[in-house]
């Protein structure tokens, strides 16, 4: 029977699908969420040196709040994953289906005695097209790119990810990010076209993407404020055919 969950691996004792960093960070691992991430999330998103570059978490980060995040991300990828195993039985000789997300999507660093810890995040979704400056647009071209089935080529994916400062400066979430578009994005999700948007002056952010092949398309103001702020956004993009 096809294997709908390649090329994922999976844990023999917990039965999780995972995907492994190549060395030097063989000890990072990119698995489902869980129930019982909430408190090493919540820390993570209470730290402003995450929180200050993401426009989602409120502040305070409150326990209802990891609850209802690890609720919500575990739901998507259970469906996905739930949707490969079904795929093997209605297509038990392949081909491998498209599907719309990455089941895998956190990052946990792996101590020697087999036990792991929370330490990232990284996600494909459907772009919010951030860089088209004309609300009434923006909008039709969300609402066109949500309706897309997996797998269509002209789908604009947008990703966002961040990882504990503790790691930060060592070259893991560049990693992360090649393997998840390799491994995942490019083949199982048919990602051709994904975007990102930074806020102005995220340096590590920007490098992370260029590392991995984004052009960076430079600065633009949608009028975008987070927490009260005014937020100027940097546009990265990469294209499959410019790969
Ligand atoms: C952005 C982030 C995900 C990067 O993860 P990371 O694992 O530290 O990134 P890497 O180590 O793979 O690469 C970072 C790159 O940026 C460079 N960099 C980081 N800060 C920099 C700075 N202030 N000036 C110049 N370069 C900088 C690093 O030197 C490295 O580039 P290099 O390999 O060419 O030397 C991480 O810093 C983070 O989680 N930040 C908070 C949340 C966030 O910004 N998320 C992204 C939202 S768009």
């Amino acid at each position: 029977m096809t294997y709908q969950l390649y090329p994922l691996e999976i844990n023999p004792k917990t039965g999780e699908p995972f995907l492994r960093l190549a060395a030097p960070h063989q000890n990072i691992i990119i698995t489902p969420p869980r129930q019982g991430d909430q408190s090493m999330h919540m820390q993570h998103m209470n730290d402003p040196a995450i929180y200050g570059w993401i426009e989602g978490p409120p502040t305070p980060y409150l326990p209802e709040d990891a609850d209802s995040w690890i609720q919500l991300i575990k739901e998507e990828s259970d469906a996905t994953l739930e949707y490969l195993r079904k795929s093997a039985e209605d297509f038990p000789n392949g081909p491998l289906q498209f599907v719309g997300a990455n089941p895998v999507r956190n990052l946990r660093e792996v101590k020697e005695d087999g036990t792991d810890v929370l330490i990232g995040d990284v996600n494909f979704r459907r772009s919010p097209f951030e860089e088209v400056l004309a609300e009434v647009e923006r909008k039709r071209l969300r609402e066109d790119n949500a309706k897309k089935q997996a797998g269509d080529p002209t789908i604009q994916y947008a990703i966002g990810d961040w990882i504990a400062v503790s790691h930060h400066g060592r070259g893991i979430m560049t990693a992360a990010i090649g393997l998840l578009m390799t491994a995942w994005g490019i083949p199982r999700m048919g990602v051709r076209h994904v975007v990102a948007h930074t806020f102005a002056g995220n340096i590590g952010s920007n490098r992370v993407f260029e590392k991995n092949g984004f052009v960076n398309r430079g600065l633009f103001d949608n009028g975008k404020i987070v927490r009260g702020e005014k937020k100027v956004l940097t546009l990265l993009e990469w294209k499959h055919d410019q790969a």
